[in-house]
């Protein structure tokens, strides 16, 4: 079968039944809320997407118009979009040449820079943990909120051994394709301090949860057959998220929260395979290619993707497609190229892959020039 990092590449055939006949409502919704609110300790709302909780939040800050929220440079055009549906301006924080998130320092000298800096977003990058204690000591100085995005990292721990989600003022989660917590669609947003938040009053359209019912099957089908999952590719309705920028705030339907449920309860299971992988990569490919500093924190991370950093990595994209290894990796800029962890990628698996890599490099004799 082919390999995907993204484009449903996290279901296998149970799960993709378990969408199909997923039980709808209220008891899930509350279910899921408490089970939320009892680990990450505040107030749960949850919503169709992350990027509508991210919305949702800051609009509830109620920050002057010509705030800034503080963000990595390599976020996502969901979270851009978010941040300017609430009005707000965006100050993008340099990530270095081989890290994944912005450093204390960096965003210090931002705050000297733009004093309009009200709020910061940390995302731990692929489930790699960011310098959250020094971060979160500048925001409390300067009182600013900080806003822990879990989409890549759920699960993830800190340098100091807390996990993600324990220290910002706000924390949003995301359910959607492609993620750890992948249940089509998703998201969550918790509040630690007493703001005031508009809760969303309507449900997406029925349509719009009847292809979010079918969408896994045909993409586990397509996997197995390439001209399907081309063809697919080519139906928007598909392949592209659903809510664009001022589709509005929505509820999240029972049935997405009972599927939530079920993967929070795998959630360990999960965490551990995607570390065995990462360590696979790890110790199997050129250390050419590798951070030394982001595999010395494989054991903390969530390992929602693993990083290499290779210079013409549009043909080594094309390299592995030709053994039937897709690589999605339009949203990265610069050289880091991301591996897949997720549950369908065995030990045997990750280790083809980075005997793959590691030819293709062979091969290429000015690869570092
Ligand atoms: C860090 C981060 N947060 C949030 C999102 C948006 O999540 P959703 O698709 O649930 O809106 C993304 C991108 O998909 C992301 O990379």
């Amino acid at each position: 079968m082919n390999v995907f990092s993204s484009f449903g590449a996290n279901y296998s055939f149970k799960f993709v039944l378990r969408v199909i006949f997923a039980r709808n409502g209220y008891f899930f919704q509350k279910k899921l809320v408490n089970f939320l609110k009892k680990k990450y300790q505040g107030k749960v709302i949850l919503t169709y997407k992350c990027r509508e909780a991210i919305e949702l939040g800051l609009l509830s800050l109620a920050l002057p118009k010509e705030s800034f929220v503080a963000i990595c440079s390599i976020s996502c055009q969901e979270v851009i979009g978010a941040i300017k549906q609430a009005g707000l301006n965006i100050e993008y924080l340099d990530i270095g040449k081989e890290g994944l998130n912005f450093s204390a320092s960096v965003l210090k000298r931002a705050l000297a820079k733009n004093l309009k800096i009200k709020a910061v977003l940390i995302q731990n990058t692929l489930g790699y943990p960011c310098e959250i204690e020094n971060i979160a000591k500048i925001c409390r100085k300067n009182s600013l909120v900080l806003i822990e995005d879990l989409a890549h990292c759920v699960g993830c721990k800190y340098e100091n051994g807390i996990e993600a989600g324990s220290m910002g003022d706000m924390v949003v989660l995301s359910f959607s394709q492609n993620k750890i917590l992948d249940v089509t669609a998703g998201g969550a947003l918790i509040f630690k301090k007493p703001f005031r938040v508009i809760l969303p009053k309507k449900e997406p359209d029925l349509k719009r949860q009847l292809v979010d019912r079918i969408n896994p099957v045909c993409m586990y089908l397509s996997k197995s057959f390439y001209p399907l999952y081309l063809l697919f590719q080519k139906l928007v309705f598909f392949s592209k998220p659903f809510t664009k920028i001022g589709d509005g705030i929505h509820q999240l339907p029972g049935w997405y929260c009972s599927l939530v449920l079920y993967k929070l309860n795998n959630l360990d299971y999960e965490l551990s395979h995607r570390r065995e992988i990462a360590g696979i990569y790890a110790k199997l490919i050129d250390k050419d290619i590798l951070s030394a500093k982001l595999v010395s924190q494989i054991s903390l991370s969530a390992n929602f993707r693993f990083p290499v950093f290779v210079p013409k990595k549009e043909e080594l994209i094309s390299y592995l497609a030709l053994y039937g290894i897709f690589l999605d990796d339009t949203w990265f800029k610069g050289t880091a190229l991301t591996l897949p962890t997720h549950i369908n990628i065995s030990a045997k698996k990750s280790k083809e892959i980075s005997f793959l890599i590691n030819k293709w490099i062979d091969n290429v004799s000015d690869l570092r020039s």
